[in-house]
């Protein structure tokens, strides 16, 4: 069992850390670092498992788990590059932080891979997807893919289309929520109690995917099922309609992408 690193456990790093433990990962083979005492002393009563200084932390972990925001990337990145060995596997959850970035700062040949997770992994139903830099093997992503695969789903992409999946999944959350919102507001118009509305829009939810999910996800066919002729989901469908809700959908996520494109270009060589 490797060990595992999580440098800058916040709320994504502590959830991987949570995940870990519940798949079984044992407390001894994982360690954590954070900036303040606190928190450090915190997350060991939670979870029983140490947090250590980076130096240590590098030096005694194989998989670095690189969970700080990205704009704290650079005085980490000055601190543990010079400590990192082609031996060791690096994992940047840094959303739009290109490979390239890290490859350029560790010794040459040091691998390292790119996640792009979703906030659902703070309830252990992520989605992830990984792309492997300039030195990653593929039994390197398999160990990456296994490490994700505690806190919910994953899925491999070239790094190129990194950006695609951070306006999808990445953003995807927001998108539900957002549509939760308007829903529960529609019951409340309809004289519905808050807490009720939002009961029924949740649960609907949460059956809704999980039968996309057993499905195997079929929308088309599982909407079509819930639209009698002359009934009322068919009235509400052409509202949606008349009122450009997928070209809207589709818009939005083009310039979730854009922003993402923008947002990466500043990280970027020209050549990447
Ligand atoms: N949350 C999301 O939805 C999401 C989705 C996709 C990707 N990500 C990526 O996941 C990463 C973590 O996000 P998050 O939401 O978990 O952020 P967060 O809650 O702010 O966690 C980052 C943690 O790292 C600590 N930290 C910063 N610099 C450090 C250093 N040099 N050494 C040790 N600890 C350090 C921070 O401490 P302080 O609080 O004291 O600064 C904080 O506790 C980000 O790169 C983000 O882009 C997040």
């Amino acid at each position: 069992m490797s060990t595992i690193a999580v440098l800058g456990a916040g709320k994504i790093g502590e959830s991987l850390l949570s995940g870990l433990l519940n798949a079984g990962h044992a407390p001894e083979k994982l360690v954590f670092t954070e900036r303040y005492q606190q928190r450090v002393d915190e997350l060991t009563e939670r979870y029983g498992v140490h947090g250590v200084d980076v130096p240590t932390a590098v030096e005694r972990a194989d998989v670095l788990v690189v969970s700080v925001k990205p704009q704290d990337i650079e005085p980490l990145l000055d601190e543990i590059a010079p400590l990192v060995t082609p031996e060791k596997l690096v994992v940047t959850l840094c959303a739009g932080l290109p490979t390239g970035l890290f490859e350029r700062r560790f010794a040459a040949g040091t691998p390292v891979v790119r996640v792009m997770p979703n906030t659902p992994m703070l309830v252990g139903e992520a989605m992830s997807a990984i792309s492997g830099g300039t030195h990653a093997t593929d039994a390197q992503l398999d160990t990456v893919e296994r490490l994700l695969g505690s806190v919910g789903r994953v899925v491999r992409v070239p790094e190129s289309q990194q950006d695609a999946v951070t306006a999808l999944s990445g953003s995807g959350p927001a998108y539900f929520f957002y549509l939760v919102e308007a829903m529960v507001d529609a019951g409340i118009l309809l004289g519905l109690p808050r807490s009720v509305a939002a009961e029924l829009v949740v649960q609907s939810a949460v059956g809704s995917a999980a039968m996309l999910r057993e499905g195997e996800g079929h929308p088309v066919i599982m909407r079509e099922g819930v639209t009698s002729p002359a009934g009322t989901t068919i009235s509400g469908i052409r509202e949606l309609e008349k009122h450009g809700v997928r070209a809207a959908m589709i818009d939005a996520i083009e310039a979730a992408h854009s922003r993402s494109v923008e947002l990466g270009a500043k990280h970027r060589r020209t050549d990447e």
